[in-house]
């Protein structure tokens, strides 16, 4: 039988109610404290949320939301049920020298790290990996069945015989020049992006394009608002940086900039996904989009808009880029070619204001010099080849199709036990539990069937307020109408399962 670690009594977190630190805070401030001073061990298991918050005499919502925040940095690791622990990855060295720490290159102990090395393990949990087998409904893959190997491959082929020199010396940090100019014709044609193509700057992806951001215009222990729920690659990049994040809820209209002035007047970075919000759904209103400027304008924040799968609009007039509103040059707009073609090609781009390229072509240049210039070049071709625009078409109508059996399917099968609607736009859909109904546990007894629907609370930092229903992530692009249809039916399964034992 697995033995049970004990419980540890969090003796001295003492809440000032009188303070103007939210209790949150200082609660999240004090276990974080406690972790990096060793009084609480890795592995330590937390008392209940339940039994902490009677203890401190503190909502429970308090020590929801402490919790989330440190289980989205990567200090506390948890699931639902199993109780929360603090993270068993958290080096030693982080921890402030105590005796027992790991001297250099003792045989079975964990290498030092450094505090920033610490981050960056803490942090990796918030990236999903790929795995050998997506199931369906696996958020965040394209198509790569419509993808066109022969053509690609032939034009990698072609530059590969005819290499010049050139491209096989150390190349420009900024990207290969004319595939920077394709990218800059395609961005203010496609998503009325206003830029040149000296202000393009190519990444591996928007991964990279938020680590940048946050080391070139941010300092560690600064503020970034970001999306609550909200996409973690992201937030794991900025948590890298030595960000603090400030989550910030939704409304129907989008980032709800109001909530975020109050919560983070100081932030110096907001995160955005406008055009399509991951995992909502929702598209941020002009309204909105003007007043997130003006927010930004007014406190000298920068904004970095992830423009991820804007490409996949099905019905109404497409949204154009919020950098195209930008009058007062705080938007950095990042984009990836990680939806369109396939994830692991490790291509994006960044757009910044001119005034930044060189600071960004700097980080870029010292962190991995470039992408690779062949693949870039071979990029290059395809768009200005058509390749691009007719790949964005073709796969626009599939994952319309795509989009329609799901919902369809859904309907037919998931009655009762999941509300799938139609979007105007993206590569997945909300599937929204009935009330009351644990997200992740119905995740757990989805996956148990073989269908990989990530729980709308592993997106929160915050946890979900009474009456907010739980959620499951569905990305339907990657899948054929079978697949769609199989998966559709096991859920079921498993949804009635998860009813009949809870
Ligand atoms: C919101 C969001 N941004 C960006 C990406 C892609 O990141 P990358 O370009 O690093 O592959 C994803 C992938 O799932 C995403 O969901």
């Amino acid at each position: 039988m697995a033995k049970r670690r004990a419980v540890v009594t969090i003796g001295t977190l003492g809440l000032e109610r009188a303070s103007s630190v939210p209790l949150y805070r200082q609660l999240y401030d004090g276990l974080r404290e406690a972790i990096l001073s060793g009084r609480l061990r890795p592995g330590a298991r937390l008392p209940s949320t339940r039994m902490l918050a009677s203890d401190l005499e503190t909502s429970r919502n308090t020590v929801l939301t402490a919790f989330g925040q440190l289980l989205a940095e990567g200090y506390l690791e948890g699931r639902v049920g199993a109780g929360t622990t603090v993270a068993g990855t958290l080096p030693e060295t982080l921890l402030r020298a105590r005796p027992e720490a790991a001297g250099p290159g003792r045989p079975g102990r964990r290498p030092r790290l450094s505090r920033r090395g610490a981050l960056l393990v803490g942090a990796r949990a918030a990236l999903s990996r790929g795995a050998a087998t997506a199931h369906p409904f696996r958020p965040g893959l394209p198509g790569l069945d419509a993808f066109p190997f022969d053509l690609w491959t032939r034009l990698l082929a072609r530059r590969w015989r005819r290499v010049p020199r050139q491209l096989l010396d150390y190349g420009d940090a900024a990207g290969y020049a004319p595939l920077r100019e394709a990218i800059a014709a395609y961005l203010g044609e496609a998503r009325a992006v206003s830029c040149e193509a000296s202000q393009v700057i190519v990444v591996t992806g928007a991964q990279q394009a938020v680590d940048l951001a946050a080391r070139v215009l941010l300092d560690p222990g600064d503020t970034a608002w970001v999306e609550d729920p909200g996409y973690q690659g992201a937030r794991g990049a900025l948590v890298a940086a030595g960000i603090r994040l400030a989550p910030v809820p939704l409304d129907g209209e989008g980032l709800d900039v109001r909530r975020g002035g109050r919560v983070a007047p100081d932030a110096r970075l907001i995160y955005v996904t406008p055009s399509h919000q991951y995992p909502l759904g929702v598209t941020m209103t002009l309204q909105r989009r003007l007043a997130l400027l003006e927010w930004a304008n007014a406190s000298g924040a920068w904004v970095l808009e992830d423009d991820y799968d804007s490409e996949y609009r099905y019905a109404g007039r497409p949204l154009a880029a919020l950098q195209g509103l930008d009058a007062g040059g705080r938007v950095i707009y990042a984009g990836t070619f990680s939806k369109v073609l396939f994830p692991a090609l490790r291509l994006g781009y960044l757009v910044v204001p001119p005034e930044l390229v060189d600071a960004f072509v700097a980080a870029r240049a010292l962190t991995d010099r470039h992408s690779p210039s062949v693949t870039q070049a071979a990029l290059a071709d395809f768009i200005e080849g058509g390749h691009f625009a007719r790949h964005v078409r073709r796969t626009r109508a599939l994952y319309a199709e795509r989009q329609a059996t799901l919902v369809r399917a859904a309907g037919r099968m998931l009655g009762g036990l999941l509300e799938v609607a139609p979007a105007e736009a993206g590569m997945h859909l909300m599937g929204w539990l009935p009330a009351g109904v644990d997200d992740r546990a119905a995740a757990r007894a989805a996956l148990a069937r073989d269908v990989d629907t990530p729980p709308l609370s592993s997106f929160r930092i915050r946890p979900a307020r009474g009456g907010e229903r739980g959620g499951l992530v569905l990305g339907y692009a990657a899948y054929t109408p079978r697949e769609i249809d199989d998966a559709c039916s096991r859920l079921a399964l498993a949804l009635k399962g998860a009813r009949q034992s809870g």
